[in-house]
């Protein structure tokens, strides 16, 4: 090797391989970055608590896309799409608090602080407001140059456990354990009519069975006829404590009360239903192996040292591409 290649590999390799996320980054570049977050979460979620699940939701889509860079907030600009324009997308909200979030530490701190690294510590401080586990974020993530929508491949709630494990999961490194403690995301928040129609009686389903009172109220909820995106009901995805972070998720998966395929199909697979068992009835546990996975989630394929750029405002590159 030429010593020339080699002093390249020191000056543009290294700091790659070195530079990572830590916790604390923000430190002394920024140091009330966490505060500034933590306190718009609190007044967004006395407001309306539903915003944790919008988080949540919002950081699986922008790490499972390109990784955890902040693609999923940037605006469609005229010909040029984004990831928010895919389908499964499309009901995606919160980016409102994002854009609060960012102009306050803007102000405190221009241009240090990535939209990536805001998402993932807002949604650690919506996940403790709603009774989840309380953990450190690493943070350092820097913003991506880059969101399509034709690369958003999110799993789809019909699909089965070891379809959702092999084509999602295990190809970006987590266990099977690891996703269906992910998954327990699902105790908080909403689905729409449409992802649970198939699954009810009135349209003929009985597999993975569900409870014959559920079924009942959800074909009440949703009706017979296939409605526009628009009007199309919602319901909630843990039907006992939809806006509590707990574990009664598993409790109810386990009551045959699951309500997307894919919730089911945990308890009932021979994969999985252990796992779901453990969680169902130790709560501690659960919210312990959550945290972890989230900070492992959080760091899937993220941009750091001089990668990408930190932008100025969440929903769009800062240079024009
Ligand atoms: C196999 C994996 C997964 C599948 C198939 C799946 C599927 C879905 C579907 C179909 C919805 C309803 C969307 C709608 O009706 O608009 C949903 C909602 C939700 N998902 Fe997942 N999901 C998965 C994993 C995850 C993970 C890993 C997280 C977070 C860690 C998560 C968090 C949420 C939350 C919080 C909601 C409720 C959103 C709201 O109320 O605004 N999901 N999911
Ligand atoms: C609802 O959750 C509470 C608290 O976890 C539990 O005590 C109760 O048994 C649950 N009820 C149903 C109907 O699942």
């Amino acid at each position: 090797m030429k010593i020339s290649n080699i002093i390249l590999i020191f000056l543009f390799v290294l700091p790659f391989a070195f530079a990572d996320l830590r916790v604390g980054f923000y430190c002394t570049s920024c140091p009330s970055a966490e505060t500034i977050v933590r306190r718009a979460v609190r007044r967004h979620f006395i407001r309306e608590r539903s915003i944790t699940a919008d988080l949540l939701q919002m950081h699986f889509h922008d790490c499972f896309v390109r990784g955890c860079d902040g693609s999923i907030l940037i605006d469609p600009r005229g010909r040029k799409g984004s990831e928010k324009q895919a389908r499964i997308n499309r009901n995606l909200e919160g980016f409102d608090l994002i854009d609060e979030i960012k102009a306050a530490v803007e102000k405190a701190c221009p241009s240090t602080v990535s939209c990536a690294d805001i998402i993932a510590l807002a949604t650690r401080d919506a996940v403790a407001l709603a009774g989840g586990p309380r953990y450190n974020v690493p943070t350092g993530r820097r913003d991506g140059l880059v969101s399509c929508p034709s690369e958003v491949h999110i799993p789809g709630p019909s699909l089965s456990v070891s379809q959702a494990f092999e084509s999602f999961f295990r190809v970006r490194g987590f266990s099977l354990n690891e996703m269906v403690t992910l998954l327990g995301a699902h105790t908080v928040g909403f689905t729409h009519c449409s992802f649970v129609r198939g699954r009810l009686s009135s349209f003929g389903n009985r597999d993975p069975p569900m409870d014959p009172a559920l079924d009942a109220k959800l074909g009440r909820i949703c009706g017979s006829a296939q409605r526009p995106a628009r009007n199309d009901p919602q319901i909630v995805l843990d039907q006992n404590t939809s806006l509590v972070f707990d574990n009664e998720y598993y409790r109810q998966v386990r009551m045959s009360r699951g309500v997307l395929h894919i919730d089911q199909q945990l308890g009932v697979d021979a994969s999985s239903r252990g796992i779901v068992a453990g969680f169902a009835a130790n709560e501690n546990s659960f919210k312990r192996r959550f945290a972890e996975a989230m900070i492992k989630m959080g760091s899937l394929d993220v941009l750091v040292g001089n990668a990408g750029e930190i932008r100025k405002n969440c929903r769009a590159f800062n240079s024009p591409r």
